[in-house]
């Protein structure tokens, strides 16, 4: 018997189509935050700073939120906001310790008030707030590794029920991204971090897990992005204590430099906008390579 043509092919009634995506736009559309307000933690520096510049470049108002003290960022949240307001939109920082989960609901309230004002309703999370710490496991105090784990773990977390508790609120698809590492995935040579290592690992799982939970019914996308090594402070306070360290780390560089925080731009733009719609539950690594060595 002949094979049916495609046309003739009807599939019975309960296999609904796939019609209409959020990802059904031109390109430039599908990396646009217009219209919506992205909350940062870890926003007053280093990545996370970066990443709020990168909202605000893809047409998003941002909201920073960090545990450092306003005089500390004053500066560089200054240029973000002039260059939001030359933008049209607008930028905010609020001091928060994201493991006081009573203090960070406050300032969620406040950062969806403001931004419910100006009609920028919350859309997108970036969870970038995070700690290292290195030490040899045999020396790890009970205190430093339950800090680590509350930091970069029920951190993350709670800065990720917020806002799907808002996104659930407002049946808005919202999407978390997670900053994890490649260290929740690999362990770093040359690096005693066990306590940072696992942590990360955590964050991976629990994106998945909380994907898992709000994705059917409510859309809430979540994802996470996996640095590889970045000059920041971070690791900049490591370079100056063990200058050697770099030599072990460029060996691992299949493009012969370490991270920059602009490297993180275009992922997280991708993972926050709509060009990522059907993306969740994943992670996205970007390492210039290092994980990919045997
Ligand atoms: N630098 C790297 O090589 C690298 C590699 C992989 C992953 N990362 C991850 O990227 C993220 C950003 O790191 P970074 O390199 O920009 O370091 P960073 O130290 O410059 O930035 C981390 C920010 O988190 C803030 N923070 C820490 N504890 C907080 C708390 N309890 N409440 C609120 N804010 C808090 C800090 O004040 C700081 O501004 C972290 O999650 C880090 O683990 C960094």
């Amino acid at each position: 018997m002949a094979p049916a043509a495609l046309a003739d092919l009807a599939l019975p009634n309960e296999i609904p189509e796939v019609k209409e995506t959020e990802a059904n736009q031109t390109v430039p559309n599908l990396f646009s935050l217009r219209g919506g307000t992205t909350l940062v933690t870890g926003g007053g520096r280093g990545l996370g700073l970066e990443l709020a510049h990168a909202v605000i470049e893809a047409g998003g108002c941002v909201a920073c939120v960090d545990i450092l003290p306003h005089e500390v960022v004053e500066k560089d949240i200054a240029a973000l906001k002039s260059k939001a307001k030359l933008a049209g939109l607008y930028a905010s920082y609020d001091r928060v310790d994201i493991t006081n989960e009573p203090e960070l609901e406050a300032v969620y309230a406040s950062v969806i008030s403001a931004a419910k004002e100006q009609r920028k309703p919350l859309q997108g999370v970036i969870a970038c707030a995070g700690i290292q710490q290195i030490t040899e496991a045999v020396d790890y105090n009970v205190p430093d590794f339950n800090r680590m784990f509350n930091v970069n773990v029920t951190g993350a977390f709670l800065t990720a029920k917020h806002a799907a508790r808002e996104f659930i609120a407002t049946g808005t698809k919202g999407s978390i991204v997670m900053i994890a590492s490649m260290s929740g995935r690999i362990t770093n040579r040359s690096l005693k971090c066990s306590a940072y290592n696992s942590s990360k690992a955590a964050v991976l799982q629990l994106s998945r897990s909380l994907a898992a939970e709000w994705g059917p019914q409510h859309g809430i996308r979540v994802n996470t992005l996996s640095p590889g090594y970045i000059r920041t402070a971070m690791t900049d306070k490591l370079l100056h204590d063990e200058p050697e360290v770099h030599e072990t780390w460029m060996r691992g560089a299949m493009l012969d430099r370490l991270g920059a925080p602009q490297d993180f731009k275009a992922p997280a733009i991708f993972l926050l906008a709509s060009g990522s719609a059907w993306m969740t539950a994943a992670d996205l690594t970007i390492d210039g390579g290092h994980t990919g060595w045997a």
